[in-house]
C-alpha cells in the first residue's frame, strides 16, 4: 500500500473549500492508501501565536477532521510536536539545504519583500522541517495546495541529494496538487477562491461551523449573473458554475446531469438545492463535531497516532543518523 501524507495547519475556521478540496479527499483516500495526517503545530509557531487561541484551534481542527470522516483506525493521525524525530531530522535536513534554496522560497520572499519586520528564523527554515515531515515517513504522495508545491519540490531535491551522498535513505515523494475544478470560489465574488481571509463580511465563505440558517442565507444571496440559464461555463457564468460544482461535489451527481434537470428551472431553485445539500453536509459534520468534543476521541486518537508514527519516524531517524556517521553503537 502506498503512503499518502498531509500536514494540516490548524485553523478552527475550516470552510467548504477546504472540505471539498482537501478533507473530503483524505477521507476517500484512506481506503486505498496508508494515510498519515498530522496537525502541523510546530509550523504554526513560525509566526507569533496566542497560546490559548492556538490550543483551541488545535483541538477544533482535529475534531473537525474526525467529524469529516477521517478514521483513526485506518489513518495515522497525530500532533507533529508529539513525534520529536521530525525536529531532529529537520535539523539534519537543514544541514543539507543551501541558503540559496531557502532564499528562493516564494512564501519567505513574499513576506520579506513586503518589508515585514521581525520574521523569525523558524519561518525562514520551516521548509526544511516540512521536508523532514515528509521524508521521515517515506511518503509516496503529498497532496498540497498550489502554494506548498515549492516546498514539496525542495523535499524532493534534498532527498535526491542525500541519497546520492549517503546511499538510499529516502523515498522521493510526489506532489499531488488539486485538479482544476477542485477550486471552490467565493459566493460573493466568484472570480476569487473561497478563503478564510475573505474580507467581504464573510458572505462569500461558508465555514464548516456556520449555523445552518447563516450558511443557507449565504448561498441564497450568492452572486450569479443575468443570463438566466443554468449552464456550466466558468468564464461567462462563474457564479452559477461554482454553485454547480458545489452541488456536484456534495451529491456526486455529474454536472451534466444537473444542468439537464435545470433546463426549465431558474437560479432560485438551483440555490435552494445547493443550500439543502450544503446544510445536510454541515449538519452531519457539526453533530459529529459536538459528539467528538464531548468524548475522549481526540486524546485517544492523538496518543495512538503518535505511538504508530514514532515507530516509523524513529526507525528512519536512526537509519539516517547511522548512515551519516552520527551514531556510536553502545551495545
Ligand atoms: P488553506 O486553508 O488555504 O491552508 O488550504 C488547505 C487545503 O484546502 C489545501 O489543500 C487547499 O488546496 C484546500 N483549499 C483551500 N481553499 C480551497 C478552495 N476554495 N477550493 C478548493 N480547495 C481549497
Ligand atoms: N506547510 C504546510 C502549510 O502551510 C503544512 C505542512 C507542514 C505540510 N508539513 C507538511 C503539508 C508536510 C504537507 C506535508 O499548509
Amino acid at each position: 500500500m502506498k503512503t499518502m501524507l498531509s500536514g494540516v495547519k490548524p485553523s478552527g475556521q475550516l470552510h467548504l473549500g477546504n472540505y471539498i478540496g482537501a478533507l473530503r479527499n483524505f477521507v476517500a483516500y484512506q481506503d486505498d492508501y496508508q494515510m498519515i495526517v498530522f496537525i502541523a503545530n510546530l509550523h504554526c509557531i513560525t509566526v507569533p501565536q496566542d497560546p490559548i487561541e492556538l490550543h483551541t484551534n488545535l483541538r477544533d481542527c482535529i475534531a473537525l477532521y474526525l467529524a469529516c470522516g477521517l478514521d483513526p483506525k485506518k489513518s495515522i493521525i497525530f500532533l507533529q510536536s508529539d513525534v520529536m524525530a521530525h525536529a531532529q531530522l529537520g535539523f539534519i535536513i537543514g544541514c543539507h539545504t543551501y541558503l540559496g534554496e531557502l532564499n528562493r522560497m516564494t512564501q519567505f520572499k513574499d513576506k520579506s519583500s513586503k518589508g515585514e519586520q521581525n520574521l523569525s528564523s523558524g519561518f525562514y527554515t520551516y521548509p526544511t522541517l516540512m521536508a523532514s515531515d515528509i521524508l521521515i515517513y517515506d511518503a509516496d504522495f503529498v497532496p498540497v495546495g498550489e502554494d506548498q508545491k515549492q516546498h514539496v519540490e525542495l523535499a524532493r531535491d534534498v532527498a535526491i541529494r542525500m541519497n546520492n551522498r549517503y546511499g538510499p535513505l529516502f523515498k522521493v515523494p510526489e506532489c499531488l496538487t488539486a485538479k482544476v475544478g477542485a477550486r471552490i470560489m467565493s459566493l460573493s465574488d466568484p472570480l476569487k477562491k473561497m478563503s478564510k481571509s475573505d474580507r467581504d463580511g464573510d458572505k462569500g465563505c461558508i465555514y464548516l461551523l456556520d449555523p445552518l440558517d447563516k450558511a443557507r442565507k449565504k448561498i441564497m444571496s450568492a452572486v450569479t449573473d443575468s443570463l438566466a440559464s443554468v449552464r456550466f461555463d466558468k468564464e461567462n457564468q462563474p457564479g452559477v458554475s461554482n454553485l454547480l460544482q458545489i452541488l456536484s461535489a456534495l451529491t456526486s451527481e455529474p454536472i451534466d446531469s444537473i444542468t439537464n434537470r435545470y433546463q426549465s428551472l431558474g437560479y432560485g431553485s438551483l440555490k435552494k438545492e445547493v443550500a439543502d445539500a450544503v446544510c445536510a453536509t454541515l449538519e452531519k459534520i457539526q453533530s459529529r463535531y459536538k459528539e467528538i468534543l464531548a468524548s475522549g476521541l481526540i486524546e485517544s486518537t492523538l496518543s495512538d497516532g503518535a505511538y504508530r508514527a514514532k515507530i516509523l519516524a524513529n526507525a528512519k531517524l536512526k537509519l539516517v543518523q547511522e548512515k551519516i556517521g552520527l551514531e556510536i553503537e553502545t551495545q
